[in-house]
């Protein structure tokens, strides 16, 4: 049996959370000399418990802290491709407990303004004790946010929709497309055709018809939940706004399966 196969198996006999906790465990353990040096030498950094850290990355702090900057100064060099960044609102859809968020506002000064939201309540609340120069939203897992129509220059979702039902994808991409300014970016990063080798025969069969793949019977939202992209799904899903770049990422770690990028701008009128 591939493992594609064991995974599902371990979905339909809800074992798949306990699979998860186990390994919540062993990420702890295995990375406890390096983030104990890396607590040693910046004492200075915050960091949020490790079970926030774990639901939404991975426990290895360096990773966390440093990855997330370079991430940050990536996208702000993406951003700034399309969009005049001055005096900008921008916002972390789905930013957990803020690994890009958090540095921002020291990547792009230019007089922004920086809003982060997530449905899950901890790590926002964990955000809103930490962050101070970040606005904090809790969202319900709906698509329905707070702010007003038309008011982003700029939103990201790093592995939001890659947790989501189909139907969730329409609605989302509909409250995303309302909040945000004519002209405005949305980057989103989505589990494409690097993702295949993940996949089932079955699985694979339903991606090559163009339809998205999704693996539930899990909480929705939650890590374990998985949905793959292929790419006429998200050329009708972006059927409304301009499609800016499809970025294919490569990588040469066999332990790492980078997401695609999407940037999309949504149109004046
Ligand atoms: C893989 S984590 C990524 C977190 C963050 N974007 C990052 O790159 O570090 C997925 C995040 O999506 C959040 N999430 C899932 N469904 C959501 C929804 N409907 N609305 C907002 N956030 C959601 C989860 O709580 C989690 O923080």
């Amino acid at each position: 049996m591939n493992k594609a196969k064991v995974t599902n198996l371990l979905r339909q006999l809800k074992l798949f959370y306990l699979i998860d906790w186990l390994r919540f465990y062993y990420q702890k353990i295995k990375n406890r000399t390096v983030n104990s040096a890396f607590k040693k030498k910046h004492p200075e950094v915050k960091l949020p418990p490790d079970y926030l850290m774990y639901e939404s990355f991975q426990i290895n702090y360096d990773k966390y802290y440093n990855g997330g900057l370079k991430m940050a100064k990536w996208l702000a060099s993406h951003f700034k491709k399309h969009i005049e960044l001055k005096h900008s609102n921008i916002l972390d859809w789905g930013c957990g407990p803020g690994r890009i968020i958090r540095h921002m506002p020291d990547v792009i000064n230019s007089g922004c303004k920086f809003f982060g939201t997530d449905y899950n309540q901890k790590s926002i609340d964990w955000c809103s004790k930490n962050l101070l120069d970040i606005e904090f939203n809790k969202n319900k897992l709906e698509a329905n946010l707070p702010y007003e129509n038309n008011s982003m220059d700029v939103i990201y979702g790093i592995s939001i929709f890659t947790h989501l039902s189909e139907q969730m994808h329409y609605q989302w991409f509909n409250e995303l497309h309302r909040v945000l300014k004519p002209n405005g970016i949305l980057l989103l990063s989505m589990h494409g055709d690097n993702f295949k080798v993940k996949l089932s025969k079955a699985e694979i069969d339903t991606y090559n018809q163009g339809k998205l793949v999704v693996r539930g019977q899990v909480k929705e939202g939650h890590r374990t939940f998985a949905a793959f992209h292929p790419k006429p799904f998200l050329e009708y899903l972006f059927k409304d706004v301009e499609v800016l770049e499809h970025i294919i990422q490569t990588s040469t770690n066999k332990n790492w399966v980078p997401q695609d990028i999407w940037i999309v701008r949504k149109k004046k009128t």
